[in-house]
């Protein structure tokens, strides 16, 4: 029986640039004359759009599956798996679990097509890199909300040995210039005030702008802030080897950029990020930490961690704490080493037991939260803009983001995309509260 989806619903895991692949592909089959569902409940068509990046989040797919496969009603809908699952595992995927699809990043531009041969009860699966870029097929944005997500790189050559991304998403490649300023036009046609630049090393991002000139993510940057009724700029994630002196110098004097700046470290101590092939040091991180503070000094800064990589002995796993003293993150992310199939440090010596994972990343947590709460307590007092991104959970509460990225609750009658301006009156430890100014 010949089987043709009339809704489908996407739903998204990992990093920011599968929430943006998860916009593109909804769009994609929107184009194709499907409607959105409610949920994964009652889609005809659920795109599984998933992350790979460490072993819990692989196995949410498996029972993500086994539950779309017992629905209460009995119906079974048409199963994609997409994302970095898909592009690592292929076809075991389908064995392994009953899904009709799957599609690795590089290829969801033909999901029509492989949804089309999956109506027919054949398997489809597509997790080619193809030189033609997705992008250049993929219908135009629409409808956004207000802070907009827009990829302008993919992929990574940095081969950090625990990372499964490089095979996942394959080399970095850069868009061209044109294609992301007209993105961007776009976005904000379509109601963005605030763009996210994405790439897996988003600041290794190299182009030519119109007249043939070489530029990079400062000077994309620069012409962006030339778009009327664009407000905010933000880009993520870095790499520290790839901060330029222009990209820093942008933080200085590009008024729309906002005072942001997520860039991973992963470790305090040179052994283990020797051991990461991190190709930086505490130091000449740190370094780079003190320049871009000089030109901006109100910088929130913003990192990812992993504790228990393999061999990290106490002292070393002492060197990241002290080196988390040292900066006084207003924010970061934090992780336990997962060892991830064909990676490097997957066979290393010295994996260390569950239990001391655990205690780090507690300890390490507790630091973070300490200073993030710290930085949030020193803006009670300012004044500031604040882009209104959703209602609150309280009535007449509205909440949107400072320029440092925190989360902000106004008692306001601002509308979503509105951007007010108000007085921080109040800090918790993930939050601020505010008071429009009249
Ligand atoms: N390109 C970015 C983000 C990569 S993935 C970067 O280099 O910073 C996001 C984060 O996941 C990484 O920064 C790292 O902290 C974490 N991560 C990656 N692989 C991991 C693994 N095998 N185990 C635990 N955390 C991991
Ligand atoms: Fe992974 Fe390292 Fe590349 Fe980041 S820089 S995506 S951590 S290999
Ligand atoms: Fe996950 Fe792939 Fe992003 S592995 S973090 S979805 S690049």
């Amino acid at each position: 029986m010949k089987r043709t989806p009339a809704t489908f619903h996407v739903k998204s895991f990992g990093c920011q640039m599968n929430v943006y692949d998860g916009e593109r592909m909804a769009e994609l089959m929107t184009a194709e004359g499907m409607r959105a569902a409610e949920g994964a409940e009652d889609a005809d068509l659920v795109i599984l759009n998933t992350c790979h990046i460490r072993e819990k989040a692989t196995e949410k797919v498996y029972s993500d599956v086994g539950r779309l496969l017992k629905r209460e009603d009995g119906t079974k809908p048409m199963i994609a798996i997409a994302g970095c699952v898909a592009q690592a595992e292929g076809e075991e995927i389908a064995r392994r679990a009953k899904v009709d699809v799957v599609v690795g990043p590089q290829a969801y531009h033909r999901l029509p097509e492989l949804v089309r041969t999956a109506g027919e009860g054949r398997l489809a699966v597509d997790t080619d890199m193809p030189a033609e870029s997705k992008f250049s097929v993929l219908p135009a944005r629409r409808k956004v909300a207000p802070s907009a997500f827009l990829t302008v790189q993919e992929g990574c050559d940095k081969f950090c040995t625990y990372c499964v991304v490089p095979y996942t998403r394959g080399a970095e490649v850069s868009r061209p210039f044109a294609a992301i300023v007209d993105e961007a036009k776009a976005l904000v046609d379509a109601g963005a005030k605030e763009i996210t630049l994405l790439g897996q090393n988003v600041n290794a991002w190299a182009g030519e702008d119109d007249g043939g000139r070489a530029v990079g993510l400062d000077g994309l940057i620069r012409v962006l802030d030339g778009i009327e009724g664009l407000a905010r700029i933000r880009y993520t994630t870095s790499h520290p080897n790839d901060m330029s002196d222009g990209l820093i110098a942008a933080h200085g004097d590009v008024e729309k950029l906002m005072p942001f700046l997520h860039l991973p470290v992963q470790a305090g101590n040179d052994r283990i990020l020797k051991a990461m092939n991190r190709s930086h040091s505490r130091d000449s991180y740190l370094r780079l930490l003190d320049r871009v503070r000089a030109v901006r000094p109100d910088i929130a800064l913003s990192g990812d961690f992993i504790v228990g990589f393999p061999g990290e002995s106490e002292a070393e796993f002492a060197d990241t704490l002290t080196l988390i003293d040292a900066v006084g993150y207003a924010q970061a992310f934090s992780f336990k080493y997962s060892a991830r199939p064909g990676t490097p440090a997957a066979t290393m010596d010295g994996q260390v037991p569950a239990e001391v994972m655990d205690e780090r990343l507690q300890r390490l947590q507790s630091a973070i939260a300490r200073d993030q709460s710290a930085f949030n307590a020193r803006s009670i007092g300012q004044r500031c803009d604040v882009l209104i991104e959703r209602k609150g959970r309280r009535p007449g509460q509205m909440l949107g983001k400072s320029p440092w990225l925190q989360s902000v609750h106004i008692e306001c009658d601002a509308a979503v995309g509105d951007m007010v301006t108000v007085d921080i009156v109040d800090s918790g430890p993930l939050s601020l509260a505010a008071v429009l100014v009249r």
